[in-house]
């Protein structure tokens, strides 16, 4: 594979234009951000462009990007927001609606979101609704967002009852990726989003399952060779783009990108998102679905013994403190927001690359799994 390469997530259906766009992964790029939204056209009516981000991402990045966009005749303003999760809130969205009013945003401006999954959601729902709907670009700037936030519409805030309540499909105009930047993202978050990496090869694609299992380890970007890092990236954005392409709005398909998430989101939750973070939870969900899986006879035991074997590359954790409150995960379960008519739809895997969905997965079924990984 090149050092650059292309991902097209294709969306278009009868009764609306064309909203496809790129996703372009080429290392040492991000200077370059400016000629390529020329070059899509973004400037052509208004030349503001508001660039959102936080301290330490534009510390290390910002003043690249905003030269690039400064020197292709854009008119940038900069917006920085405290970083975290606990900022992904209304507070936050207004400060993004006050720079876009304080900057004269119109319609055909565009709002670029310098960052991780945090900055990404919460500017992409910014511009969904601010003159209901301006110009998004996605810069991403951590492994998850690469791979998976900043890739296919979801944008949103938090609201004090939980997480992800308030957002809308808003599809961005490019996505630009920059592997380049991950050299000095924290150990903690690559290894944390190479959760998401492993389960687009358990749900999807094999031949990148197959790429990770042959690489010794996964938890640090040293150990992966620039080239496998490029081939890594296009995978799992060609990957989340065919499943965006194939069901945007998540009336089915889409689910599948959940793989692991329920459980996971129960257990952060029963563990008050202090032991693990997201990926890590995540991780460990993927381990007890794919137990399930070998329980009711759809997967192989020697297949979930390889997906184990990549979250331990990727120095993840495989096993639940012996105490856990596996009542309170079960009961955590039924009121995921993912819940429908009651029932819990259990994404489980039947062969590396494949998946299927499954309601008929009992309390029992599930504290047996966990029940297997506790240590
Ligand atoms: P994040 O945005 O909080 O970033 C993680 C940390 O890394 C932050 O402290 C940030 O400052 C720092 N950071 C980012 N890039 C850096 C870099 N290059 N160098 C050094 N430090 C850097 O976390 P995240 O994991 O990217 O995103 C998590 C969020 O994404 C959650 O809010 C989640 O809900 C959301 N999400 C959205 C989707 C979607 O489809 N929209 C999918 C998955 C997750
Ligand atoms: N991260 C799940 C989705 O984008 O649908």
């Amino acid at each position: 594979m090149s050092d650059s390469a292309t991902v097209n997530v294709e969306l278009r259906n009868d009764s609306q234009p064309n909203r496809s766009y790129d996703i372009e992964i080429a290392s040492h790029s991000l200077k370059d951000l400016g000629a390529k939204l020329v070059e899509i056209g973004l400037g052509k009516k208004s030349k503001k462009i508001l660039i959102v981000s936080n301290p330490v991402i534009d510390n290390h990045y910002g003043a690249t990007v905003e030269k690039s966009l400064s020197e292709s005749g854009f008119d940038v303003a900069k917006l920085i927001l405290p970083a975290g999760e606990r900022f992904k809130t209304a507070t936050s969205l207004q400060k993004i609606y006050d720079a876009a009013l304080d900057h004269r945003l119109e319609r055909s401006s565009a709002i670029v979101a310098l960052g991780g999954g945090v900055i990404g959601d919460m500017s992409g729902y910014a511009a969904a609704t601010w003159l209901r709907g301006i110009e998004l670009v996605q810069v991403p700037t951590t492994l998850l967002a690469m791979v998976d936030s900043a890739i296919g519409g979801k944008t949103g805030i938090n609201h004090p009852q939980g997480k992800n309540l308030i957002g809308a499909f808003y599809q961005p105009r490019l996505v630009w990726v920059d592997p380049e930047v991950l050299k000095t993202l924290p150990a903690r978050e690559l290894r944390s989003a190479m959760a998401e990496v492993i389960k687009y090869g358990v749900i999807w694609d094999r031949e990148l399952f197959d790429l990770l299992s042959q690489c010794d380890r996964l938890d640090q970007l040293r150990y992966i060779k620039p080239e496998l890092l490029q081939t890594i990236l296009y995978r799992c954005a060609k990957a989340k783009a065919d499943v965006v392409s194939k069901d945007e709005k998540e009336g089915n398909l889409r689910a599948i990108l959940n793989y692991g998430h329920t459980v996971g989101h129960a257990i952060e939750s029963v563990t008050n998102y202090r032991l693990y973070n997201h990926g890590e939870a995540v991780g460990l969900g993927m381990i007890i679905a794919g137990a399930i899986a070998v329980d009711l006879g759809l997967w192989s035991n020697d297949e979930q013994a390889q997906q184990v074997s990549l979250i331990a590359k990727a120095k993840l954790p495989q096993t639940l403190p012996a105490d856990i409150d596996q009542d309170a995960i079960i009961a955590c379960l039924s009121t995921d927001k993912k819940v429908e008519a009651g029932k819990v739809r259990f994404i489980l895997p039947t062969a590396i690359g494949h998946v299927s969905f499954n309601d008929v997965v009992t309390s029992e079924l599930v504290k047996q799994s966990l029940r297997k990984i506790l240590s």
